[in-house]
């Protein structure tokens, strides 16, 4: 047997003090779990505030300490210039003025004369079938170099514009363009049936709107080494070429003129491969 601990018997004293209706009673109730020594040390405990402590506490309660000075960056951040208020105004402009400049450049494309300049007229007779901007539908498209693929030598472009996959078929030409065409050659008739030209265009607007397919549509870059003397005799504004068809030379003939000028002739033939370098 264990002996009954000093202070669970003072706590039953005291609840049968409560039950009997004695006042001393009710301090003891909550004190419930405290050991008795400790009802002793208890008063000690709201003294100890009315030490040093609430010397120490006012002060820092009534005057806060001064902000600490910004960190450089913080600083530099707190001095930058503001966006100012008209941005938002001039931000809001942005679309129409991008929508003047587009217009301005578009409309000076359409004024441009030449070759190029006519060509865009001309195309009107092509759109249905190659799409306004040359990106396909029944024909093939001549957007990001396609049509510079099948015709590396613009000869073999304006041959075939001027005949048409008719006569190409009568004649038993199977590939049209660039045997060794990047992506596999375009096989006449593979698509459908693309008109000859010959008489329904002049040869100069056939040459016209070869240009605008290849260096407008195509993607060819009159700067670049490759198509630069391509545009300078073919397709720029003084292209002799194009002077000479205006003034009544014909495409088929051009090659006796010309040296450079490789063989158009008046039937279709096969397509000649890019040369090389
Ligand atoms: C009636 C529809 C039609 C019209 C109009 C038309 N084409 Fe085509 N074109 C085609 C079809 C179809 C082909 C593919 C023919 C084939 O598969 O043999 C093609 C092929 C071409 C190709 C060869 C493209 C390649 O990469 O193989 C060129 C170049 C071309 N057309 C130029 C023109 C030009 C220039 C005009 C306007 C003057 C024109 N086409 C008008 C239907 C058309």
């Amino acid at each position: 047997m264990t002996e009954i601990p000093e202070h669970l018997l003072k706590r039953s004293r005291e609840r049968r003090a409560a039950l009997e209706g004695t006042p001393a009673a009710a301090p003891a109730e909550s004190s419930d779990n405290v050991p008795a020594t400790t009802a002793s040390s208890a008063p000690a405990a709201p003294a100890a505030p009315s030490g040093p402590a609430p010397r120490t506490a006012a002060p820092e309660a009534a005057a806060p300490p001064p902000p600490k000075p910004d960190s450089p960056v913080v600083a530099a951040y707190r001095a930058r210039r503001k966006v100012p208020f008209w941005a938002m105004a001039a931000l809001a402009l942005l679309p129409i003025w991008t929508f003047m400049y587009v217009r301005s450049v578009t409309a000076s494309a359409e004024e441009a004369t030449g070759p190029l300049g006519m060509g865009a007229e001309v195309y009107s007779n092509c759109a249905s079938c190659h799409g306004g901007g040359g990106g396909g539908g029944v024909g093939y498209a001549f957007t990001e170099g396609e049509v510079l693929a099948t015709f590396p030598n613009i000869e073999d472009q304006l041959r075939y514009v001027l005949y048409g996959t008719g006569a190409y078929n009568v004649a038993g030409v199977e590939i049209y363009g660039n045997p060794d065409r990047p992506g596999g050659p375009h096989v006449t008739g593979a698509r459908g049936a693309m008109p000859g030209f010959e008489g329904a265009l002049t040869d100069y607007e056939i040459l016209s709107v070869v240009c605008h397919e290849r260096f407008t549509l195509g993607g060819a870059d009159p700067t670049s080494e490759m198509w630069a003397d391509e545009y300078e005799h073919w397709c720029s504004e003084e292209s002799e070429y194009f002077l000479e068809l205006e003034e009544g030379a014909s495409l088929a003939t051009l090659h006796e003129m010309h040296d450079s000028v490789l063989p158009i002739g008046d039937g279709p033939a096969e397509g000649s491969p890019a040369m090389e370098g």
